[in-house]
């Protein structure tokens, strides 16, 4: 199961989820199962670590963050099951990059249980409270749908 988790910049939501959900698969012994990435629809910090702050609140809850940024290409849609964005702006650019796919694209959120049709906010321009609340979210979001996949593959 190949699994890409998307946002805007790839620098703070996108790289923080792929952490999360990979710390959670490996927690339930599936991470054989995946192929875990992350990117962005816009390049400008492409190449570049996490923002610092993602990597602060990440590093306090015990995830080291080391993607490098990369921007979403076309030929994403075929090497991953399961296109997962953060909002509908967000879903909207990256069905706009191959429609005939749409499919695979799905918000986060919707993989989870408690939170289906939820939008992760973007904490860029905000405080470091922001990044916390974005966190938990990710967090409580992240550990649901490892768990539906541990319910597929146990
Ligand atoms: P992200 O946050 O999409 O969660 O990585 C952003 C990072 C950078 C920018 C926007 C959002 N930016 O405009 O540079």
């Amino acid at each position: 199961m190949n699994v890409l988790f998307i946002c805007l910049g790839n620098i703070c939501r996108s790289p923080m989820a792929e952490g999360l959900f990979r710390h959670h698969v490996t927690r339930l012994g599936i991470d054989q199962h995946f192929t875990i990435d992350s990117c962005g629809t816009g390049a400008w910090h492409a190449g570049e670590l996490p923002d610092i702050r993602m990597r602060e609140t990440a590093e306090k809850n015990g995830i080291t963050l080391t993607h490098r940024a990369r921007q979403l290409q076309a030929v994403d849609f075929d090497r991953f099951d399961h296109l997962l964005v953060m909002d509908e702006q967000n879903y909207k650019d990256v069905v706009s990059v191959n429609s005939k796919m749409a499919e695979k694209v799905k918000l986060m959120s919707d993989l989870s249980d408690t939170h289906k049709g939820k939008i992760i906010p973007d904490p860029y321009f905000g405080d470091i409270k922001g990044f916390e609340q974005v966190f938990q979210l990710l967090d409580q979001v992240s550990t649901e749908i490892a768990q539906n996949f541990f319910q597929q593959y146990r």
